[in-house]
């Protein structure tokens, strides 16, 4: 049985232990690091999930992003990301959970539309689908840059760049 809860400035190093020991070296290299540089995660949506005695088991957290032309108003989305189990805790459904609660969380907080960069055999489970017309920085492989409405229609008409939040 896995606890779940709200990601606490006290959890940060164990997560980040945890994303370490999960990806390869070299992860915040990636490009979608670039869109988290000075960022502050959204508030309510990271998540960690533990066991009954208190041991970190898999955790999850979002950014805010902005995608469209940076002239012509572009629209909000989360960034998904990262997500993680703990290689001795996965297959048990812990990912799926962590996917699925902190998503039920996001429309009620005002989020339309979620993307991130991962494999669509995964994420299609969840309703994500690949977003043609949506481009992550460079190097992104586009097959891996999905998305999901959170209200219908929501990556309807959704054309350009995803941009730092800040910028
Ligand atoms: C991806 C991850 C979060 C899934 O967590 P999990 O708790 O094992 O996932 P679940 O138990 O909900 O689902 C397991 C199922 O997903 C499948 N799956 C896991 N990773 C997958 C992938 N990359 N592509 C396709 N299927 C995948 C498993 O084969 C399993 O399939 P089954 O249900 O048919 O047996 C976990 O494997 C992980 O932390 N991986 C390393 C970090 C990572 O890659 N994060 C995602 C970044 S894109």
């Amino acid at each position: 049985m896995y606890k779940f809860a709200p990601e606490t400035a006290q959890d940060h190093w164990e997560v980040e232990a945890l994303y370490d020991t999960c990806f390869a070296p070299g992860r915040e290299a990636l490009s979608s690091y670039r869109l988290r540089d000075g960022v502050p995660p959204v508030t309510g949506l990271c998540r960690v999930a533990r066991d009954a005695g208190g041991v970190l088991a898999g955790a999850i957290r979002y950014w805010p992003v902005r995608v469209g032309p940076v002239d012509v108003d572009p629209v909000d989305a989360l960034l998904l990301g990262p997500v993680a189990v703990h290689p001795t805790r996965q297959g048990e459904g812990l990912g799926r959970d962590l996917i699925e609660d902190s998503l039920a969380l996001a429309a009620p907080l005002g989020w339309t539309r979620v993307l991130l960069v991962g494999d669509a055999p995964y994420y299609g489970r969840f309703g994500f689908t690949r977003l043609d017309t949506v481009v992550m920085p460079p190097p992104t492989n586009p097959e891996r840059v999905l998305g999901r409405a959170l209200v219908p229609g929501a990556w309807d008409g959704v054309v350009g760049d995803v941009l730092r939040w800040a910028d």
